[in-house]
């Protein structure tokens, strides 16, 4: 009994202490949009961004310019994995899932549906 009124009391503490923080932190939280539903159109803002996660999760093997390296040529029009350029969702589900042995899937922890939108974007725009 003594044990579990302590343990209680930690918990109410730590409840209080969260809830404090929030309170404190409410006005920088609607800040940044880490939320808000990804932008659906290219924009020259989405394309940049695309091309700032580019450059550290892709260039290595694809180029610093998507001009190819270790990985093909994303800036060209020969295409392997989908059928244009202009396939936004087939782009999309190559950088998600990657291709079985030889890229490996960007999805999930690594990097978020909305930088693979710009990412798409960015290569569209190439
Ligand atoms: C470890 C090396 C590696 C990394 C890192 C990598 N790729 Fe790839 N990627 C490849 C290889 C290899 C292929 C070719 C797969 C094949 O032969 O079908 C490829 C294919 C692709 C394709 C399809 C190209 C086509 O012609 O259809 C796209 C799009 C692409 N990568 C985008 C990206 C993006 C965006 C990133 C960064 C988020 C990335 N890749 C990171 C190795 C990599």
């Amino acid at each position: 009994m003594k044990l579990s009124r302590t343990v209680l009391s930690a918990v109410v503490l730590g409840v209080s202490a969260s809830l404090g923080a929030c309170a404190s932190g409410g006005a920088a939280a609607a800040g940044p949009a880490t939320g808000a539903p990804a932008a659906m159109t290219s924009s020259p803002e989405r394309v940049a961004e695309g091309q700032t996660v580019f450059a550290s999760a892709c260039a290595g093997c694809h180029g610093a310019n998507a001009q190819g390296g270790r990985a093909p040529n994303l800036a060209d029009a020969t295409w392997v994995g989908v059928a244009s350029k202009d396939d936004h969702a087939g782009i999309f589900r190559i950088i998600k899932e990657g291709v079985p042995g030889r890229m490996p899937a960007m999805g999930g922890r690594q990097l978020t549906d909305d930088q693979i939108h710009a990412l798409t974007f960015y290569i569209q725009s190439l």
